[in-house]
């Protein structure tokens, strides 16, 4: 356990010279060294997880892990869960979580996480939040300094139901702190290259994108505000939910317990 920024445990020689896929993979294999055969284990999404959810499956098929059930985060981790073989149950038979995985899009000093760029934030909440164990799996280029430093959004969920009306509400929430807030839009080609259509989470809703220019500050009492207004259903930040981080970077992979 450290409580210093720097990373508590290298273990692995500097890998300047690998793609950020390759860290990806590395951060994911890692993170599987914490599964342990019995276990019920929180399967996360992205381009991330999946490394630990094919290195699960792996060291399944090889005998070296046994009796593990998986609660997939999404329908694209219950697919591939499924593809490579993983049972699967899900928090109505299993409300204990041994131990999740997954990315981030932001992770700041606190440990306190951006999800979500993925469209998964609730499906990872309930289970991230059910998990007496969260590891979250990065590469390097995702720590910042704080919430929404990366320039890139932060995601909420919200109903269909007049979402422009939410969208507005959220916008003028932050916006001391210069809050852009877009309806999120499928990837063009994605409906058939028709019109543009919002994009729809797992859960029917919809994400609005909150881009901010500055520091919000206070992270929870942002989180109670953005809660406050009944449109919104749940928003990506996670905050003080990681147990574990690990960062694979240029310098090795860390390893730093909160
Ligand atoms: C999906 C998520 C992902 O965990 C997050 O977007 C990180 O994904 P990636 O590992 O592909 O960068 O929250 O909703």
């Amino acid at each position: 356990v450290t409580t210093t920024e720097e990373p508590a445990i290298v273990d692995s020689p500097p890998l300047s010279n690998l793609t950020q896929e390759e860290l990806k993979r590395i951060a994911g294999y890692k993170a599987v060294e914490f599964v342990e055969s019995g276990m019920v284990i929180g399967l996360g999404t992205g381009s991330t997880a999946k490394y630990a959810v094919a290195r699960i499956s792996e060291l399944l098929r090889e005998g070296k892990l046994k009796d593990i059930i998986g609660i997939p985060t999404s329908t694209t981790t219950h697919q591939q869960a499924v593809s490579l073989g993983i049972p699967l149950s899900d928090l109505d038979s299993h409300p204990v979580v041994d131990l999740s995985i997954d990315g981030a899009d932001e992770v700041d000093p606190a440990l306190n996480l951006v999800k979500g760029r993925g469209g998964s934030l609730l499906r990872e909440k309930m289970i991230e939040g059910a998990s007496k164990k969260f590891v979250v799996i990065v590469d390097e280029s995702k720590l910042v300094k704080y919430i929404g430093g990366s320039g890139l959004a932060v995601p909420v969920e919200v109903v269909p139901f007049c979402c422009d009306f939410t969208r507005g509400k959220l916008e003028e929430l932050f916006k001391e702190a210069g809050c852009k807030a877009k309806l999120r839009m499928k990837k063009s080609g994605s409906n058939g290259g028709g019109d543009a259509a919002p994009a729809v989470t797992d859960n029917g809703n919809y994400v609005v994108d909150l881009y901010l220019e500055r520091d919000i500050g206070d992270l929870e009492a942002a989180s109670k505000e953005i809660l406050r207004f009944p449109g919104v259903v749940e928003h990506g930040m996670f905050l003080g939910m990681a147990t574990t981080l690990i960062v694979a970077g240029k310098f090795g992979v860390t390893v730093k317990d909160r």
